[in-house]
């Protein structure tokens, strides 16, 4: 049975669903990352490390919340919070105490953090972040790297094409795509170049710390660090966007793991505990322009300060769940388990891989993985390329090839973040024997589909 007919067989429910929604949603989904042909996956509940989908198949997840869920599906710290709080009122409509606790929590753990400003997701804490370091620099370029994702603001959203900077989606003013440039990850010359070509218009340079699509595109902390130097240099607003390293990849994310101090970080995902939620941190000096009594200088408008609304911000359940998820990763101590499962997993796939003689590779930084296959680039020391860059771009696995992968993963219970693997604290032995039997039985209907071939 191919591949495709067995995903059909197993998922009947998520077959209805999915035709019950296409009439109310485009393609009948609600996050790009959810298509899934022939029809996605509905999922009815999660508990640890595992999920259960609509038709009963039980999974183990890799997915964690888009990487927000270090600690597990309903970790019970984070239930009891939640659980407290509801009772209590879902949106108070004043300020209340614990976001004061939330915010403390984010400045004791992220170096950088002198001030916080709570919002409702990473997108629009690129989006504050954007305008903050433009407002404060009094000019409007931002410098990002080829293939980094911040979120899907207009500031953040173009790309690199033949003829400049492009959007990757449709709806985009030119004059936003003007306030871009789009350069190479880990060439320190290109950075260079830029910074003299646009040096006076240029309010910020904003990158994913572990490099494009975290660490898919690994980079090398020597450019990271380059980076620091050359945009302190030129008082250019260096923003760390730690949306998935923040609090993954050490309590302090990736600038405390590298020793880096960016003047802006972007924060999500862990810092909400699996609720919605983020933050942009820094600075003082520049949070300070959302201040009424202290903004630093006028923007463009005429206004004298940046405005903040958002009638969800720092709402108290995303608090509660975010303090007492920060308040569990403290220590350092699930971060570490789940990147020594992490290390487990890649080891043992590679292992597979090579067995199999099957080109491809399994590689990562701290908890998160990325599976390529039909490449033979491996890092030196069989797992990672943290702080390196590979000797030549990794061919990633895509189109056909990624689309079977993923669903062959599927039919043997396993959900993976596209090719990747957002691995929690609470994964244990059965899961990562589970998944290796999985992935080698998944390369085996792979190459019966002659997916290996030429
Ligand atoms: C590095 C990075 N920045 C920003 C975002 C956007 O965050 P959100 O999906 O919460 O809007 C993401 C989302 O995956 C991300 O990975």
């Amino acid at each position: 049975m191919s591949i495709e007919s067995r995903y059909v067989d197993l998922h009947p429910t998520s077959r209805r669903l999915a035709e019950r929604a296409r009439s109310t949603f485009p393609d009948g989904v609600t996050h790009d990352l959810r298509h899934n042909a022939p029809f996605p996956l509905y999922v009815d509940r999660a508990v640890g490390s595992r999920k259960t989908d609509v038709d009963g198949n039980a999974l183990i997840d890799y997915v964690m919340g888009h990487g927000a869920l270090l600690l597990g599906h309903n970790h019970p710290s984070i239930v009891s919070a939640v659980a407290e709080q509801l009772p209590r009122g879902t949106h108070l409509g004043a300020s209340h105490e614990l976001e004061i606790a939330w915010g403390e929590l984010v400045r004791q753990l992220v170096p950088s953090a002198e001030r916080v400003r709570f919002t409702s997701s990473g997108t629009e804490a690129t989006m504050m972040a954007v305008r903050l370091a433009r407002n404060y620099t009094e000019r409007e370029r931002i410098i990002r790297l080829r293939e980094h994702f911040h979120g899907w603001n207009d500031s953040v959203s173009g790309q690199p094409g033949s003829e400049g900077t492009v959007p990757v989606s449709p709806g985009l003013p030119e004059g936003v795509l003007d306030a871009s440039v789009v350069i190479p990850q880990n060439d320190v010359d290109a950075l260079e170049r830029t910074v003299e070509e646009y040096g006076d218009s240029l309010a910020a340079m904003i990158l994913e710390p572990t490099g494009a699509h975290w660490g898919e595109e690994p980079i090398s902390i020597d450019y990271v660090k380059a980076a620091r130097e050359i945009t302190a240099r030129r008082g250019i607003v260096l923003i760390f966007d730690e949306v998935i390293a923040g609090f993954r990849v050490s309590p302090g994310g990736a600038q405390q793991a590298y020793g880096i101090m960016p003047d802006m970080s972007t924060l999500a995902k862990i810092v909400a505990g699996g609720l919605p939620g983020g933050c942009v941190a820094g600075r003082a000096d520049i949070l300070d322009q959302i201040s009424i009594g202290m903004a630093v200088s006028r923007n463009v408008a005429g206004a004298d300060r940046i405005s903040h609304p958002g009638t969800f911000n720092a709402n108290p359940l995303s608090a509660a769940a975010g303090a007492a998820c920060l308040r569990e990763i403290a220590d350092g101590r699930p971060q570490t388990t789940a990147a020594a499962t992490a290390e487990t997993l890649a080891r043992g796939l590679n292992q597979i891989l090579r067995s199999e003689s099957i080109e491809g590779c399994v590689y990562g930084y701290s908890s998160m993985l990325h599976i390529a296959l039909g490449t033979n680039d491996v890092p030196a020391d069989g797992y990672s390329w943290h702080g390196e860059r590979p000797s030549r771009p990794i061919v990633q696995t895509e189109g056909d090839l990624a689309h079977k992968f993923h669903l062959a993963m599927l039919n043997e219970g396993v959900h993976l973040m596209g090719s990747g693997m957002m691995v929690s604290s609470v994964h244990d032995e059965a899961d990562v024997a589970h998944t290796l039997d999985g992935f080698r039985n998944a390369l085996t209907s792979l190459a019966a589909e002659g997916a290996f071939r030429g």
